[in-house]
């Protein structure tokens, strides 16, 4: 990504030479996966898929993946790089249990393409964890920051009573809340994965510890549908 015309979005002359930058800058040959970040209105889809191919039969990834495209333009893209011989592997929309819009249409498309997903932000950046439950803005965290898209005015009384409720639940799991959120996010049958940001070790590990119970009741999933529509 550059200033000046062709530094950013979906045309071919940025995905591949930005590419080719980060290639060296890695000091690899490859990546596995390469995602078209988002749609790009001022660049024909078709460009954008094709560049992906481009980029996937030139060796430069082994495969290509899209990220924050709509249901309908998700849709589009698959065609395009079925068509093409390159088919999209893998989706990586925002979601968590307060970033839902994937359930609306995009889940039911991505199944139907036969195409994976990943979801990112699945722990609202931190907010669905213990750490701000206290009130306070805890030194070093993200909302701490001045860069960053958490800001403490995201960290609101009515995000922060469902936080507490949710982290009760969490307990009565025996887990804890980031845990539940992320078995939350993984409940989909056609999620194949989730993407975690991590600041410390100890975050990793604790994410790891998901896999421990993963699974819900449908009590425990109508508790949550209510704590979060409260
Ligand atoms: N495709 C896209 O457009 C896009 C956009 C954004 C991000 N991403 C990708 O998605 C990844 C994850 O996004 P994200 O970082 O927003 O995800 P996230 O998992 O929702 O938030 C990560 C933050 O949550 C806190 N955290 C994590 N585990 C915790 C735990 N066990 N206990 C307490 N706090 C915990 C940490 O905050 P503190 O720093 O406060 O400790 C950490 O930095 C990014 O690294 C990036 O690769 C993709």
């Amino acid at each position: 990504m550059w200033d000046g015309p062709y530094g950013d979005w979906g045309s071919r002359k940025y995905l591949v030479s930005s590419l080719d930058q980060s290639l060296k800058r890695m000091g690899l040959d490859y990546v596995d996966i390469f995602y078209h970040h988002r749609p790009d209105p001022e660049t024909p889809l078709e460009e954008t898929m094709q560049a992906l191919d481009f980029i996937v039969r030139s060796g430069r990834a082994l495969y290509a993946a899209i990220s924050n495209y709509p249901a309908d333009k998700a849709r589009e893209a698959s065609k395009i790089l079925k068509s093409l011989g390159t088919p999209c592997l893998i989706h990586q929309p925002k979601y968590s249990m307060f970033e839902r819009w994937v359930e609306d249409g995009l889940l039911d498309t991505l199944k139907e393409e036969g195409i994976g997903c990943i979801a990112f932000s699945p722990l609202a950046q931190g907010l669905l964890t213990d750490k701000y439950l206290s009130g306070g803005i805890p030194e070093g965290s993200r909302a701490s920051k001045a860069h960053g898209f958490l800001r403490p005015a995201n960290i609101t009384d009515d995000k922060l009573a469902k936080v507490q409720k949710l982290n009760e639940m969490a307990k009565s799991r025996e887990q804890t809340l980031a845990q539940m959120a992320l078995a939350w996010v993984l409940r989909h049958e056609g999620m194949t994965s989730v993407l975690i940001g991590a600041s410390k070790v100890e975050q990793i590990d604790d994410a790891v510890g998901t896999l421990q119970h993963l699974d819900f009741s449908a009590e425990e999933l109508q508790k949550i549908e209510t704590i979060l529509n409260g």
